[in-house]
């Protein structure tokens, strides 16, 4: 079984973007988590990151038929793509939404994702951690649904 790992816009700017928010850790830094997250869990690994939104929702629908869940930061994209909410809901595979920041304390604009409506969690403000638990819980999922 693998999960996706997808990342949306400006992520790939992780370690110089804005570390009082965002931390330390670059998206290889992530990549690396996330892959020994993964062997923990038995399951595979596909993680990309995309500054386009259009991308985004390619590789989302490229999801069905390949990944078992996905794992996804779409960090501005969450606030403002129905495109990307609406190819989540199309592939119908768990989700969990993952932004290492606290959205909910930060500029109100922050507060509203609409990927959340095709979250089965979402889990923000844990940084790079946040996305290590999200590929634990869809592994769990996954098999508790099996
Ligand atoms: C983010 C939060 C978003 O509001 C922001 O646009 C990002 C990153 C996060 O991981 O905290 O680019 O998704």
């Amino acid at each position: 079984p693998i999960i996706a790992v997808l990342n949306g816009p400006n992520l790939n700017m992780l370690g110089v973007r804005e570390p009082e928010h965002y931390g330390s850790a670059t998206l290889d830094d992530i990549e690396q988590l996330c892959a020994e997250a993964a062997e923990n869990a038995g399951v595979g690994l596909d993680f990309r990151q995309t500054n386009h939104e259009g991308e985004l929702v390619s590789w989302v629908q490229e999801c069905r038929g390949r990944a078992c869940g996905i794992v996804i930061n779409p960090a501005a994209y969450g606030h403002t793509s129905i495109a990307l909410l609406d190819a989540l809901l199309a592939v119908g595979l768990p989700v969990v939404e993952v932004h290492l920041s606290n959205i909910h304390r930060r500029e109100p604009f922050r507060r509203q994702t609409y990927v959340s409506q095709a979250a089965r969690g979402v889990i923000c403000g844990l940084g790079a951690r946040g996305y290590a638990h999200a590929i634990q819980a869809l592994a769990d999922m996954i098999e508790d649904e099996k």
